[in-house]
């Protein structure tokens, strides 16, 4: 794979492919490599509905015997507050639909952030040390918001630090209605890994499509580093993997895709 961008040890690869289930091979080749790599890997998962046919293209590579996911542990990115894990809105549920029953995974080495905790703070706190003794997350997945979310950190004056609790912002909240029958359904809080936890992670892979993306998707690779863009902070990462199509790289100058890898 070529390096795009190069600032010294920081690198950032973009890979552009056709379409929706060319991103979600290539996603899902890529997290298969970490798991046959390091059998007990840490993954970083993520909810929304980019990530779903990544998740389908795991599920295939263990059906066919090339995955083992007896080791992996899992820590999810955010949830929402105030959804219980048996309900169907809640992340814990969307993880257990799309990926969790499908695979050999333990569940007591999957992890998810709650949004039912009476005491907030102290559930962050405990998901951040969990996650530490787990020894950091090796492969992060990331999904992106229009607004360049990345988990449930949006845009705001500063980078957000570690897992921490979020008011969620209305175009978050109209983006997520599709999911409910009506927006007022829509949680408005939700709990978060922060930045600086995402950023820890060893290897980070954002999945992205269609138009909806695309100025995001400019913002993260080539606009400035700003917190009102907070996937724009990944252009500090070491080792960050961008799988997008082609409309998600619209905006992007040409010379830049790159989709041999
Ligand atoms: P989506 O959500 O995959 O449903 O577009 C992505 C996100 O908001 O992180």
């Amino acid at each position: 794979m070529k390096k795009i961008i190069n600032k010294g040890e920081k690198e950032m690869k973009i890979v552009v492919v056709k379409n929706s289930e060319e991103m979600s091979k290539k996603a899902g080749r890529l997290i298969g490599s970490q798991v046959i790599v390091k059998e007990n890997c840490v993954l970083g998962l993520a909810t929304g509905s980019t990530p779903i046919g990544t998740y389908q293209d795991m599920i295939a590579q263990y059906k066919e015997g090339v995955l083992d996911f007896s080791k992996v542990s899992v820590f999810n990115l955010d949830e929402y507050i105030g959804v219980t894990a048996d309900n169907d809105q809640s992340y814990a549920y969307f993880m257990k639909e799309n990926l969790f029953q499908h695979v050999n995974i333990d569940l007591a080495k999957t992890n998810i952030p709650s949004g039912m905790a009476t005491d907030m703070e102290a559930e962050c706190l405990a998901y951040e040390a969990k996650m530490k003794a787990a020894g950091g997350v090796d492969l992060q997945l990331l999904g992106i918001g229009n607004n360049g979310h990345i988990g449930f950190n949006e845009p705001d004056h500063n980078f957000s630090q570690r897992t921490h609790t979020v008011q969620l912002t209305e175009s978050t909240i109209e983006a997520n209605a599709r999911f409910f029958k009506t927006k007022e359904e829509v949680p408005t809080m939700a709990v978060t890994m922060g930045i600086k936890t995402i950023m820890n992670a060893r290897k980070v892979v954002l999945v992205a499509t269609g138009k909806g993306k695309a100025q995001a998707i400019y913002g993260t690779v080539l606009g400035p580093i700003d917190p009102q863009v907070p996937s724009s902070i990944l252009q500090l990462h070491k080792d960050t993997v961008l799988v997008i199509d082609e409309e998600a790289a619209s905006l992007l100058p040409k010379e830049i895709w790159n989709t041999e890898v």
